[in-house]
């Protein structure tokens, strides 16, 4: 019974295993003692002082690009029409003079042949065992039955000894007796249950296998999505909105007229729409945990079709960094943060300016004129902290770091200090964070320090609504031109 609970625990264990993706090779098993779990990291070796980043880059001269929208009627339906276009969906490129940007995956497809990996060895494990408790119990069975018969046998010898041996058989009698009963009693019933439990087994493998084969056929074809693109496009989602394009959803851009037109997510709803969506969480199927070349390129998947025949559900994405910068740098540009938590609750952060410098200066951040509801991290830092350990956690004027590329303001220099590192994603980190918009997706919101790979608070916080512990369940950035009503 013992060995049977032993191995389901273990099945469970080893189904439950995260195959968890370990930052490269190099030494990340720094000292634990001097990591403050509170979003900034202490002063105590190597003091940074916090330099306050470049000033605004953007003059808000009276107005921005824009002053309002045309007042004639948008161009309308004819507009809207939909081109058949085979979408990626996040898997594959799409015809190369379209010049999407590359999503660069179907994350889930890859989870689900990960796990299946697992699974698969658990379900060969299980059935290993399965085997080995039938064949022992098989052959406890064929033992007792040798047993019983070997003593009958003595017993009829003995009666032909006499007297003599009839002491030690009397208590080699008692012990048959007692041996016997085990064996028809006590075993069968063991036996019994163990067979049940077998069968249980049994039954569990199957099901698993059936869902391991089914997984496979589904991930045999290389999911695709088929997504209307609508013909009407534009510079960004502003153009498109007052070229008619007034629906959110999927949209071509073509911000550099000489460059390459790449897919984003257009919410042409939120406070009069225009907005480019360049960061979206909202159900941690894809993995934020990536390199620098990813955050420059971007990643995730811009839009689904959920059965409305055009792509107006947001995937999960980071439309990238070069992307991010160069529709920053056209303009004065506003940026909207919007995130909710796990019961519903939504609070926003808005900047009047937001620049992000290009890849030279490694995409250092600049907002300015904040309003809202959720805090205002970026240039603030986390409110419940002070002095210098509340400036180490602003993010206004920082540089953009990853795992492999460390730019952030904890001991620069020193590899077993980085904020990426141990905080989940790449973001503009200080030493570290006051917010995390692209840590790690933990389900249901509170999360502990244990639960954390580096024992930091790498979800996705925004300290000044709801502290370092609690992982919001949506998070968006949208940017569009910067325009006064
Ligand atoms: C900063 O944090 C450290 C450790 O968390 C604490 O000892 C120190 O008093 C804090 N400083 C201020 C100014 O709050």
């Amino acid at each position: 019974m013992k060995l049977i609970l032993l191995v389901c625990l273990c099945a469970v264990g080893a189904l439950g295993q995260e195959d968890y993706d370990d930052y490269g090779t190099d030494g990340n098993k720094e000292a634990k003692e001097v990591v403050d779990p509170r979003g900034h990291r202490p002063v105590s070796r190597g003091r940074e002082t916090y330099s306050p980043g470049p000033a605004p880059l953007l003059p808000i001269s009276g107005g921005g690009r824009y002053r309002g929208r045309p007042t004639a009627a948008p161009v309308g339906k004819a507009v809207q029409e939909k081109e058949e276009h085979p979408d990626s969906g996040g898997c594959n490129h799409m015809s190369e003079k379209m010049g999407l940007l590359c999503p660069t995956g179907c994350e889930l497809k890859k989870t689900i042949l990960k796990q299946e990996r697992n699974v698969k060895q658990t379900v060969e494990q299980l059935k290993k065992s399965v085997e080995d408790l039938t064949q022992s119990s098989n052959s406890i069975h064929g033992y007792i039955q040798d047993m019983t018969v070997e003593i009958t046998e003595r017993q009829r010898v003995s009666e032909g000894n006499g007297l003599l041996a009839s002491q030690y058989t009397d208590s080699l009698e008692t012990q048959h007796a007692y041996i016997k009963e085990t064996v028809d009693i006590t075993f069968p019933q063991n036996i019994k249950i163990l067979q049940g439990v077998l069968e249980k087994i049994r039954e569990k493998i199957q099901r698993l296998e059936k869902a391991v084969t089914l997984q496979r056929a589904k991930c045999q074809t290389p999911c695709k999505v088929t997504c209307p693109i609508p013909v009407v496009s534009g510079k960004e989602c502003e153009d498109i909105y007052r070229k008619g394009g007034q629906d959110s959803q999927m949209y071509m851009i073509r911000p550099d007229p000489l460059g390459t037109p790449y897919k984003v997510f257009c919410d042409q709803t939120t406070q009069n729409g225009g907005w480019v969506l360049i960061q979206n969480r909202m159900d941690g199927s894809v993995d934020f945990g990536r390199r620098w070349d990813d955050y420059r390129r971007g990643f995730g998947n811009i839009a689904f079709d959920v059965g409305k025949g055009h792509c107006q559900t947001p995937g999960e994405y980071w439309l990238g960094n070069d992307h991010i910068s160069q529709l920053t740098k056209m303009g004065p540009t506003e940026l909207l943060v919007e995130m909710e938590d796990w019961s519903g609750s939504k609070v926003h952060a808005q900047y009047e300016q937001f620049t992000v410098q290009g890849e030279a200066s490694n995409y250092v951040l600049a907002v300015g004129r904040y309003t809202g509801t959720a805090g205002n991290t970026f240039m603030e830092g986390a409110t419940e902290l002070f002095g210098e350990n509340r400036t180490m956690t602003i993010h206004n004027g920082m540089m953009f770091s990853t795992y492999d590329r460390d730019n952030d303001k904890w001991i620069p220099g020193d590899p077993s200090k980085q904020c990426s590192r141990e905080d989940g994603g790449g973001w503009w980190y200080n030493r570290c964070h006051s917010c995390n918009p692209n840590g790690r997706y933990y389900w249901g919101g509170a999360y502990t320090k244990h639960m954390a790979k580096h024992g930091t608070d790498d979800g996705m916080v925004w300290m000044n609504w709801k502290g370092s512990w609690y992982s919001l369940k949506t998070m968006s950035m949208k940017i569009r031109p910067y325009f006064k009503d």
